[in-house]
């Protein structure tokens, strides 16, 4: 199968970016399935640091076409920022970036929603990065969302845009106290005028996706955040509201699911997580600590700690099943170095039971106790490896066994956030 789908494997934040980039190279399409700004992908080239938000990652090879497609919530101002500043640092951004006429428009009563909800104690907190998508997503289910091909039409996107503005503002005005009406008339011409910015990278990128596989092009599939934060498959309700796993790149971009091809999954050495929500093998003490600072695990978007934790195989063999993965590319395995042991969880223990399948219930989740297996940790800077068996053998010891607990082959490792510091099996 020539085309690739890259799908996280955990919370989010797994090194997407990164892999993408790496092998974006030998593909002539890459594109992004869903989420929206509240994704951030670091790609570090030559030293200089890129962060993609609803940019896909192939952006930084310049003979490719990047697609943003149809299953991805779009945030105007922030798409024509992040384009802006990917110029300014000497990207081209151009002919090769196509925004689907199907992609829903988060709008700033989205955002106000998103944040009105977050802070309503007669609901759960999530933590959202308050960037609007939930209620983006809730609309586009609802049917009163607002598409691209919406927006590009001047009298559809007014009609739709005032009864939505309108409708938003009653509903906030009756839920909550406090809360500033929003002006139509000022979104709206904001809006309007956004929309011709966005006119020129406006295109049928479904019908564009399957004429370009039908010619023989090779297309990557860009997942953003991971699946177990999959609306369906994640740790319900702390999630985010579209379908991070490999599922959601048929639908997402208007592809047939025969043709996702190959499938690579990105799991870090350990976890993490920002935002609330279960975390099983969570580490609260100093070592959570050493792992944050060491992995830098400050969120790319919000800028918010990550919670730190040791590996977990039962969430990562229920993600690795349901993505249908057929080889992990693991990373950050050199923030492990210096660790007198380390540890994955290889069952949880709820109600005094041994559970290796991950539950769908989060209150069980929550509060569940965690069977460990421990390995011999390692000294070394493994930064530099970049074959193999170049890795110290207790660091080797610990990839095959993780191999064996998700029992599927781990091709590839990355030791750092450069291009180059990737080890291939
Ligand atoms: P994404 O959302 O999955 O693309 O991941 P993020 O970019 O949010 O977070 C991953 C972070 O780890 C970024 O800062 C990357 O530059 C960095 N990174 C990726 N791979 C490695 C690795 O193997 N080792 C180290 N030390 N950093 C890495
Ligand atoms: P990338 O693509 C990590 C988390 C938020 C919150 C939950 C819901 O960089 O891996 P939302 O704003 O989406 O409604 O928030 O999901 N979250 C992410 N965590 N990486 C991401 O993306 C995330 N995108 C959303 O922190 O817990
Ligand atoms: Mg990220």
């Amino acid at each position: 199968m020539k085309n690739l789908c890259v799908v996280g494997l955990q919370w989010g934040d797994e090194g997407k970016g990164k892999i993408v980039d790496a092998l974006a190279e030998g593909f002539d399409i890459v594109a992004r399935y869903q989420g929206g700004s509240n994704a951030g992908h670091t790609v570090v080239i030559d030293g200089k640091k890129f962060v993609l938000h609803l940019v896909p990652s192939g952006i930084l090879r310049e003979s490719l076409l990047c697609i943003i497609g149809n299953g991805v919530v779009v945030d105007p101002p922030l798409l024509l920022k992040e384009i802006e500043e990917l110029r300014a640092k000497g990207v081209k951004v151009g002919k090769n970036l196509l925004l689907s006429d199907r992609a829903h428009v988060v709008f700033p009563y989205h955002k106000q929603q998103d944040i009105l909800q977050e802070n309503d104690s007669a609901r759960a907190k999530i933590g959202t990065t308050g960037r609007g998508i939930g209620p983006c997503y809730t609309d586009k289910s609802a049917r009163c969302g607002i598409r691209i091909c919406d927006m590009l039409d001047r009298a559809t996107f007014k009609e739709k845009l005032q009864a939505n503005v309108k409708f938003k503002n009653r509903l906030f005005a009756a839920l909550y106290k406090n809360t500033t009406a929003l002006s139509f008339e000022d979104m709206y011409r904001e809006y309007a005028e956004l929309a011709e910015q966005l006119r020129p990278y406006v295109a049928d990128t479904v019908q564009l996706l399957n004429e370009a596989e039908a010619a023989g092009k090779k297309i990557l599939f860009e997942g953003a955040q991971g699946a177990l934060l999959d609306v369906d498959f994640g740790t319900y309700p702390y999630i985010s509201s579209s379908n991070a796993g490999t599922g959601g790149a048929a639908c997402g971009t208007g592809m047939p699911p025969k043709s996702i091809g190959r499938i690579i999954g990105i799991m870090k050495a350990y976890c993490t997580r920002v935002g609330e929500g279960p975390f099983p093998s969570e580490l609260t003490d100093a070592l959570g600590e050493r792992l944050r600072q060491q992995g830098g695990e400050f969120g790319a978007t919000t800028g918010r700690p990550r919670r730190c934790g040791w590996f977990d195989a039962v969430a990562v063999r229920h993600t690795a099943a349901l993505c249908g993965v057929d080889s992990i590319t693991m990373t950050k395995l050199d923030v492990l170095s210096g660790l007198e042991s380390v540890k994955a969880a290889v069952a949880y223990r709820i109600d005094g039971k041994e559970v290796r399948n991950f539950p769908a219930n989060t209150g069980a989740l929550q509060g569940c106790e965690i069977v460990y297996e421990s390995f011999p940790g390692w000294t070394e800077d493994i930064s530099k490896a970049r074959k193999f068996d170049e890795l110290p053998q207790n660091a080797r010891r610990f990839v095959i066994a993780l191999e064996k607990l998700i029992k599927i082959p781990i091709e590839c490792i990355s030791v750092g956030n450069s291009r180059e510091a990737t080890i291939r099996r």
